[in-house]
């Protein structure tokens, strides 16, 4: 066997080998990589705020309406992270908008695409705690004061992850659910990127 990961893996290590390079190429986008920075301007972080939104309203829309239609084992309830994004764009006094470029978000159909792209949104979660950090120490911004969506889930972030990696190794030994979870992660991720590329940063706004 040649292949790097064999498929008796776990699927959450699946997922994480697959989407190993995209991860990678959004770490590398530059607005997310301005952001760790020590001088990114206010106007930047709210627009970034902004494309967080627009993606993370149409996926958790689609998200309920497909939970509500085909219960699963899992309460991802209270994981739902658009209100946080609404507490911080109400906090700068912005309006939620839909995104500003056409992108062909995952669909969810199966199973399968709904565990690949919670995968990438709970994952999303361990980066967001550094940034979370970041933001506190450079900007002063904290969960009251505009950086809720960053924060998370807090102090719960580790246990929070480990419980959702639990529900997910569940279904490593079906393969179609596999390969559906993986494509469907795979997608999620270039559509971070694509949405965070397109995100026109206001010329008055620049540094
Ligand atoms: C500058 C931005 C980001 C940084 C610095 C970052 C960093 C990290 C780090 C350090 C981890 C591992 C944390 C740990 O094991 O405790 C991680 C995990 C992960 N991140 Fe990111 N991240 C960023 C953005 C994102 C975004 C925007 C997404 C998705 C939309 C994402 C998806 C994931 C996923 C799915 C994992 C879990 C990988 C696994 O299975 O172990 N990350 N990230």
């Amino acid at each position: 066997m040649t292949e790097q990961t064999p498929p008796s893996t776990k699927l959450r290590i699946r997922l994480r080998d697959a989407t190993a390079p995209l991860h990678n190429q959004l770490n590398q986008q530059p607005l997310l990589v301005a952001l760790l920075s020590n001088d990114f301007p206010l106007g930047h972080y709210q627009q970034l705020l902004g494309t967080y939104y627009s993606l993370y309203d149409q996926l958790e829309v689609d998200i309920k309406c497909y939970t509500t239609q085909q219960p699963i084992a899992f309460d991802y309830q209270r994981r739902y992270k658009t209100p946080l994004l609404l507490k911080d764009l109400t906090y700068w006094q912005l309006l939620p908008s839909p995104l500003g470029c056409q992108i062909a978000l995952p669909d969810i159909k199966s199973l399968g695409q709904l565990v690949g792209i919670l995968y990438v949104l709970e994952g999303s979660t361990l980066g967001a705690s550094f940034i979370a950090k970041h933001l506190q120490q450079s900007y002063g911004y904290t969960p009251s004061t505009g950086s809720a969506f960053f924060n998370g889930y807090g102090e719960h972030t580790q246990s929070y992850w480990q419980s959702f990696i639990t529900y997910i190794n569940g279904y490593s030994d079906q393969p179609d659910l596999v390969a559906q979870a993986i494509d469907a992660a795979c997608l999620t991720f270039a559509c971070f990127t694509q949405a965070l590329t397109n995100t026109q940063l206001s010329p008055s706004e620049a540094k």
